[in-house]
């Protein structure tokens, strides 16, 4: 039988060869993958709250639509559109007027998700393009039942001057054609940021 030195002499061995091996907890390790760090080691002073106020410019019909229908249930019809899916590029204008300044372009997905009214469900980026904005962008995911006066859509995010964004937009039609559904949405965002 081992003498107890003769078992530590092995012990040693073993954990000299297989340290590598054996978990290691420290602070270092723990650092690696998350840490808490101050708001201003990112530059984040004051937050601040802004207002943007644009008009959103959706063209379905014609050659330069930038709205897209990428699927739709065609086996079910429906009153409200349920199941269409749209795509979209479509320009932000300082006035209600596509000739009017531009300031950037609404894109991603809005989908008819309503059976008894016409409500979609938009996921969009607000990805600006005028003055020391350009670049930024604003996330929203919300409700838009088109036919209320005013819809009001969470802003959840952004980016570049708008991080760590958060509030609501506001969404009135300013026109809305019901033959070729092409409409002019006036936007008013109002959100925290840094
Ligand atoms: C589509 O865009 C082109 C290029 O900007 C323009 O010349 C044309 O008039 C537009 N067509 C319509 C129907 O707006
Ligand atoms: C926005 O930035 C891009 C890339 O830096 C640049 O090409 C573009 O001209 C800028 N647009 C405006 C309106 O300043
Ligand atoms: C809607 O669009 C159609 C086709 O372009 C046009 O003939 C009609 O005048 C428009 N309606 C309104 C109210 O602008």
């Amino acid at each position: 039988m081992a003498s107890h030195l003769e078992w530590f002499a092995l012990l040693a061995i073993l954990m000299a060869h297989s340290s590598h091996l054996i978990p290691v907890k420290s602070e270092a390790a723990a650092s690696a993958f998350s840490r808490t760090i101050s708001p201003e080691s990112l530059g984040l002073r004051r937050e601040k709250l802004t207002h943007l106020h644009f008009y959103f410019h959706d063209i379905v019909s014609g050659p330069n639509a930038t709205a897209v229908n990428v699927a739709q249930a065609s086996n079910r019809p429906s009153p409200t559109d349920f199941g269409a899916v749209f795509v979209i590029d479509d320009l932000l204008t300082e006035g209600p007027s596509p000739k009017s300044r531009p300031v950037g372009r609404a894109q991603g997905i809005y989908a008819s998700a309503s059976q008894t009214e016409v409500a979609l469900l938009m996921a969009l980026n607000f990805v600006f393009t005028a003055g020391k904005y350009n670049g930024s962008t604003l996330s929203v995911l919300g409700w838009n039942s088109i036919f209320r006066g005013v819809r009001e859509l969470p802003v959840l995010g952004g980016s570049g001057l708008f991080r760590f964004a958060r509030g609501y937009a506001q969404a009135r039609t300013v026109t809305l054609n019901l033959t070729t559904k092409d409409a002019i949405v006036e936007y008013n965002i109002y959100f925290f940021h840094y």
